[in-house]
C-alpha cells in the first residue's frame, strides 16, 4: 500500500498523551456530550419516536470518522484526533429551541437556516467555556464544529469555496451527510435509506456527489462503510501514556 498523503491532517499532536487535552478538553468534550443527551431527552419526551437522536448520531459519527482515517492508512493520532473532533462538532445545536427540531415535515428554508446556525452556537460555546485557550485540537475542533456543513462548490452554510475546505472538514462534510440521510425520518416516505442506496445518492443525485464532496475521499468512505468493520466501531481511546 502507498504511503497516505498527510497534508493537512492533524498530525503534529496526539489527543491519547497531550495533557492540556486530558485536563482541559476533554472534559468540556464529555461535559457537552452529557449536556447534548439530556437536551436529546427533551425533545424525546416531546416526541417519543423520533429517530434522530443527536449524541447518537456524534458517536457514530466520530466512530466513521476514525475508521475512515484508519482505511486511508493515516496515523493512529490522528485518527484519535479526529474522532474527538467530531465528536463534538454538533454540540451548538442544544443552544436552539427543541421546537426547530422533529416536525414531520420537509423543513423549509427559514427553518432550514435557523437549524443550520449551530454552527456557529457551537462556537460561543466553545469560547465561553474554553476562553482563549491556543490549542492545535482548539483549532480542529472549530474548524470542523463551524465548517462542517460547507460544500465544495461554495453553496453551503457559509460559502466557503472548496479549496478552503481543510481535509478534516471534507472529511466531516460527507460523513456527517451520510448519517442524516441514513436516520429514517417522516417526509423521508419509503426512500431507500440502506447503506448501498445512501453512498449512491450522495454519489450520483444533482446537486450532490462533486458538488458536495471531495469524491476522493468520499470513496475511502463508502468503501470503509460498505466493508464490515465491527471491530473498529467501538474501539476505546486508550489510556495516557505520559507521567504527569
Ligand atoms: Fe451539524
Ligand atoms: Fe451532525
Amino acid at each position: 500500500m502507498t504511503q497516505p498523503s498527510l497534508h493537512g491532517w492533524p498530525t503534529d499532536f496526539d489527543v491519547r498523551t497531550d495533557v492540556v487535552f486530558h485536563e482541559q478538553i476533554k472534559p468540556f468534550i464529555e461535559n457537552q456530550m452529557k449536556l447534548l443527551e439530556i437536551y436529546d431527552r427533551k425533545r424525546q419526551a416531546v416526541n417519543p419516536d423520533i429517530k434522530y437522536i443527536f449524541h447518537e448520531h456524534a458517536e457514530r459519527v466520530a466512530c466513521d470518522t476514525r475508521n475512515t482515517c484508519a482505511l486511508l492508512g493515516l496515523p493512529e493520532n490522528v485518527q484519535e484526533n479526529m474522532y474527538w473532533a467530531m465528536l463534538v462538532h454538533d454540540a451548538g445545536k442544544r443552544v436552539l429551541p427543541i421546537e426547530v427540531w422533529d416536525s414531520p415535515e420537509k423543513p423549509t428554508g427559514d427553518t432550514m437556516k435557523f437549524r443550520r446556525s449551530h454552527v456557529d452556537l457551537g462556537l460561543d460555546i466553545v469560547r465561553e467555556e474554553l476562553g482563549d485557550l491556543k490549542h492545535p485540537f482548539v483549532d480542529l475542533m472549530v474548524d470542523i464544529m463551524v465548517n462542517h456543513h460547507e460544500k465544495m462548490d461554495g453553496t453551503g452554510e457559509h460559502n466557503l469555496p472548496g479549496e478552503q475546505l481543510s481535509m478534516p472538514v471534507r472529511l466531516a462534510c460527507i460523513v456527517e451527510s451520510y448519517d442524516g440521510y441514513t436516520i429514517p425520518r417522516p417526509h423521508f416516505g419509503e426512500r431507500d435509506i440502506s447503506p448501498s442506496a445512501v453512498l449512491e445518492k450522495m454519489r450520483s443525485e444533482p446537486g450532490k456527489g462533486a458538488a458536495m464532496f471531495d469524491m476522493a475521499l468520499f470513496e475511502a468512505f463508502a468503501t470503509m462503510k460498505l466493508k464490515s468493520t465491527p471491530a473498529l466501531s467501538k474501539k476505546p481511546m486508550p489510556q495516557m501514556e505520559t507521567e504527569r
